[in-house]
C-alpha cells in the first residue's frame, strides 16, 4: 500500500521553534524520515549533502532558509534583518553551483527584503516567510501545468525513459519530468517507465522508482549503461528528463549521464524532451559552456551507499565525479514548461514563452 507522501520541503512551527522541514532523501527508499532544520547552517548542510535535492526543491529550501534566518535572528531593527538576509543568501548560494533555481529564489528573497525597509521587524519577518511559502506553492502549481502541457507529447502505451529524479521529491510536489509521466498515467495512457539507476548517487533507483511505485505507475529500473541498447532494440518511445539550468540558446544542464542518453536518443531517432519550470531558465548565459558544473567528492564513486568498509575502487584511486553535464540544444526535441512547449529553434521559442511570465530567466548567478 502506498505511503502518503509529506511535502518535500515546508515551514514547520515546532515546540522547539520554527523550522524548515524536509524529507531526508538520503534515507530513501529504506526510510521516510522528516528532518527539521532549526538553523540556517542545517539547511545549508541539507542542500550540500543532498538530503534535499533537485533544482526546484533546492530553490524552495533556500527561500525557506532565508526566512528561517530572519526568524531565528534576535535582531530588533529592520536594517539589521536586511543584513541577515544578505548573509544568509551568501551562505546558501555557496551550497551548490549548478541549479539556477537556487540563485533565482535567493534573488527573489533579496529583492523583497530591499523593498521592505519601511516595515517594522515583525512585519518584515512575516512578508519574507510569505514570499518563501509563495515560492513553494507556486512551484507545485507550475509542475502541474508542466504535466498538462507535456502529456500531449506522450502517446498511448509509450515506453518512457527518464534519468535521475525530476519528481515530487525534486520539486515542491508532482515533479517536472515525473509530472508529465504522472499526468499521462492519470489520463490512462497505459505508459511504462524505464528508470535509469543514475550513478553514483542512484536518484533514479532510490527515488524515481520509489515515487512511481507509490503511484502505481509501471516501471523498470535499469543500469545507466542499458539505456542505449534498449533504444537500439526499439523499446524506448521517448525520453523525458528534468533540468538544472537552461541557457538562452536552449542548452540544458542536468544530472551526469543525461548527455549520453541524448546522444543515443538522436542516433535512434527517439524524441528527447526536457521538462522544467521557467525558473530554470538562465538568460544571462548564452550557452551551456558557461554553466558552472559541480564537482563532488570521490567517496560518492568509491563507496556504494556510503559503505566505507566496502570500497569498490582500489584505495587512493583517482576519481572524476562531475554531478552534471550539458546537453546541446540541437539534441532536444522540445522543452516543456508551465506556459507551453518550446520547440526548435529553442532559443526563439524559449524567449517567446518566457515573455509571457515574469519569473523567467531573471537572475544572474555564479
Ligand atoms: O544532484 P541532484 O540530485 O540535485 O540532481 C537533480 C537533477 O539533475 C534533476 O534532474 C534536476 O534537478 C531537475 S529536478 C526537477
Amino acid at each position: 500500500m502506498a505511503t502518503a507522501m509529506p511535502p518535500t520541503v515546508c515551514w514547520a512551527q515546532t515546540r522547539a521553534g520554527p523550522a524548515v522541514r524536509l524529507i531526508d532523501q538520503t534515507l530513501l527508499p529504506g526510510e521516510l524520515v522528516l528532518k527539521d532544520c532549526y538553523v540556517l547552517e542545517e539547511v545549508c548542510e541539507a542542500i550540500k549533502s543532498l538530503r534535499v535535492r533537485g533544482a526546484p526543491a533546492i530553490g524552495c529550501s533556500a527561500a525557506l532558509g532565508v526566512a528561517l534566518a530572519v526568524y531565528t535572528s534576535g535582531a530588533d531593527s529592520t536594517s539589521e534583518l536586511i543584513s541577515v538576509v544578505e548573509a544568509a543568501a551568501e551562505q546558501l548560494a555557496a551550497t551548490r553551483p549548478t541549479a539556477v533555481n537556487l540563485f533565482w529564489a535567493l534573488e527573489r528573497m533579496r529583492q523583497l527584503a530591499q523593498q521592505s525597509t519601511d516595515l517594522p521587524p515583525e512585519d518584515f519577518r512575516q512578508v519574507l516567510l510569505e514570499e518563501a511559502q509563495g515560492i513553494v506553492d507556486d512551484d507545485l502549481d507550475r509542475c502541474r501545468r508542466i504535466g498538462q502541457h507535456g502529456v500531449e507529447l506522450i502517446a498511448k502505451g509509450a515506453n518512457i525513459l527518464t534519468h535521475c529524479n525530476a519528481g515530487a521529491l525534486a520539486t515542491a510536489g508532482y515533479g517536472t519530468a515525473l509530472g508529465v509521466i504522472r499526468a499521462a498515467h492519470q489520463q490512462s495512457k497505459d505508459i511504462h517507465v524505464w528508470v535509469d539507476e543514475t550513478r553514483p548517487l542512484l536518484q533514479g533507483a532510490r527515488l524515481t522508482a520509489w515515487e512511481l511505485e507509490q503511484e502505481g505507475i509501471p516501471c523498470t529500473v535499469i543500469c545507466d549503461s542499458a539505456a542505449a541498447s534498449l533504444m537500439q532494440a526499439g523499446q524506448v518511445d521517448c525520453v523525458v528528463v528534468g533540468a538544472d539550468r537552461i541557457t538562452a540558446n536552449g542548452d540544458v544542464a542536468n544530472k551526469i549521464g543525461t548527455y549520453a542518453i541524448a546522444v543515443a536518443a538522436a542516433r535512434h531517432e527517439v524524441p528527447f524532451y526536457v521538462a522544467a519550470p521557467l525558473s530554470t531558465l538562465d538568460f544571462s548565459l548564452a550557452s551551456g559552456q558557461e554553466i558552472p558544473i559541480e564537482q563532488r567528492s570521490s567517496e560518492e564513486v568509491c563507496y556504494l551507499a556510503g559503505r566505507v568498509a566496502d570500497p569498490i575502487c582500489p584505495e587512493g584511486a583517482d576519481v572524476y565525479n562531475p554531478a552534471f553535464d550539458v546537453t546541446p540544444a540541437e539534441l532536444i526535441a522540445a522543452i516543456i514548461t508551465e506556459v507551453g512547449v518550446a520547440r526548435q529553434p529553442l532559443a526563439a521559442s524559449l524567449a517567446g514563452l518566457s515573455s509571457e511570465d515574469s519569473s523567467a530567466g531573471c537572475c544572474s548567478s555564479s
